[in-house]
């Protein structure tokens, strides 16, 4: 990847009569923007944070926590300068279901019925993640997983529903350092393997169907690094395959030395995929000039892309920041506004108006439902589950389970577990017994001819460490069978 054009000199903001001719050339001809944009004068720079990012249709947001809620410095800095909010620790799964089937809403309630009064755009944050986990998820079987799983989702997006801009389903599930399309050893990998991201996708789109659907991340702030490949590929296929998936977060925990020059290239990598890209937990170590043109840059590189939608800063005050020895806002701790504070109005009273604000949310159907991603269904299977073991015919074993069936149809997962070595790409084969046809499958690439099904490795999921195992599954037409499969590793 090149150089980031915008990083060099940061000179890129119009003189003041060419912004307010882009400025009033936009208001003539995009109704959002105009109603975004109403607040500023004709002509004149926006005076906040988020008039400024309204200006070209986007929102500039900050991280909430409920707990400070009593710091009137605090309320009155969020209400002027930021026009959306992150509830910061009040919507994960151990603030909202502490216990299994018992959910509490009191303190993300209170972010968000204050942003409502506000008008503020609200992100989601977040439905599926290993950290801040209750305990007692830790201890669940591989179906009671699945279903504590989708009824989270379906609960906390059902008392959500219709006031989230967008959510973040899956947080921070890639590998740090590993392989292209690694992922994070969790509970949910153990048990439900890599499909549980595309599982909770799919009932996130069932819960809140006018919600963005967000991938979020940190560390895939470089276009090229493996974590970036990775997540770019599952992207991909999903959108390939007709999962639900809208957007794409780079939380951007930075340093002031270490924004990377392809940052800007890395956000419109993403767009190109036909997803929103936001930039969701921004905070930048630092102080001073550095520090102000890390931000500077962070800003350009979103606004230069029509499908970056907004940016959201981890926090208000360097006093409150979970990193607060690296002081990362844009208030210091007695909320002054920064250089960086101003490096970011700049820039985004800078930007031209978004041209391309992203379309609207056509919800893509899911597949033939499958009872396990199913919201409000209990898995009942009406034959018992089976399974049949594979020979290992090389790096690489298979294992068929039929998961439920139904008449006419029925539902498997595949397991495919690597042998005493790591294995890099697998194929799966098989002969239907009866006639059987596949309608739709996940977490891998089919190719049939006649009886006979070819399954391959999905873009993400092709690198299974020695002894470990990923999952594809798929729903067919037929009566349940166990064919006998065969894996074979290049
Ligand atoms: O509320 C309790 C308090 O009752 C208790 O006395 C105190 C003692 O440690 O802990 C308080 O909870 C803390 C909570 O923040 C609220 O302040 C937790 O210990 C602490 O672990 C938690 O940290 C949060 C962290 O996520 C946990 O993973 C940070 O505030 C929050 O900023 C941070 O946010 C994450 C994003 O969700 C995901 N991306 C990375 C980002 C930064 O780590």
């Amino acid at each position: 990847m090149g150089e980031n054009p915008l990083s060099a000199g940061g000179g890129r903001r119009p003189r003041a009569g060419t912004r307010r001719l882009l400025v009033a050339g936009a208001l003539g001809v995009l109704g959002t923007v105009t109603a975004l944009a109403a607040s500023v004068p004709a002509g004149a720079a926006a005076g906040t944070l988020g008039a400024a990012a309204a200006q070209s249709g986007r929102y500039y947001g900050a991280a909430i926590a409920a707990g400070h809620m009593n710091d009137s410095t605090y309320v009155a800095t969020w209400d002027r300068e930021y026009n959306a909010v992150t509830p910061e620790n009040e919507m994960k799964w151990d603030a909202t279901e502490p216990s299994r089937g018992s959910f509490r809403f009191t303190s993300a309630d209170q972010i968000v019925s204050h942003a409502q009064s506000k008008g503020m755009k609200i992100r989601g944050h977040t439905l599926v993640w290993h950290g801040q986990l209750p305990s007692w998820v830790g201890g669940l079987s591989t179906n009671d997983l699945r279903s504590a799983m989708v009824n989270h989702i379906n609960n906390v997006m059902g008392h959500y529903k219709g006031k989230i801009y967008a959510w973040d389903v899956v947080n921070e599930a890639f590998a740090d350092g590993g392989s292209v399309g690694s992922l994070r050893s969790s509970i949910f990998t153990q048990k439900l393997g890599n499909g549980f991201i595309e599982e909770a996708f799919r009932a996130a789109r069932a819960a809140d169907p006018n919600a963005k659907l967000c991938y979020n991340d940190y560390n895939i702030d470089d276009a090229n690094a493996n974590k970036t490949r990775g997540v770019y590929n599952m992207v991909k296929d999903f959108k390939a395959r007709g999962v639900p998936i809208d957007c794409v977060g780079l939380q951007s925990h930075l340093s002031q030395g270490s924004v990377p020059s392809n940052y800007q290239q890395n956000i419109a990598q993403f767009a190109a995929l036909g997803v929103d890209v936001q930039i969701t937990e921004l905070d930048i170590g630092g102080s001073g000039s550095a520090q102000a043109d890390a931000y500077r840059r962070v800003t350009q590189a979103c606004t230069a892309v029509p499908r970056c939608t907004g940016m959201t800063v981890w926090g208000i005050t360097d006093k409150y920041s979970w990193r607060s020895g690296d002081n990362p806002l844009l208030f210091d701790g007695n909320f002054n506004k920064k250089q960086a504070y101003t490096a970011v109005l700049d820039a985004l009273n800078a930007a031209t108006p978004n041209t391309s604000p992203s379309p609207t949310i056509s919800p893509t159907p899911s597949p033939t439902p499958s009872p396990n991603t199913s919201p409000n269904t209990s898995p009942s299977p009406r034959t018992s589950p089976s399974s049949t073991p594979s020979p290992v015919t090389g790096a690489c074993s298979a294992t068929l389970t039929t998961v439920n069936s139904w008449p006419g149809g029925f539902q498997s997962e595949v397991t495919v577990r690597a042998g005493g070595s790591a294995v890099d790409g697998w194929t799966v084969k098989w002969t239907w017994p009866g006639g059987q046809t596949i309608s739709s499958l996940w977490n891998g690439t089919q190719s049939v001819s006649g009886s006979s099904v070819t399954v391959g490795n999905a873009a993400y999921n092709g690198s299974i460490a020695a002894g470990s195992s990923t999952t594809f599954g798929f729903t067919a037409n037929g009566s349940a069978a166990t064919p006998t499969l065969t894996c074979t590793s290049p």
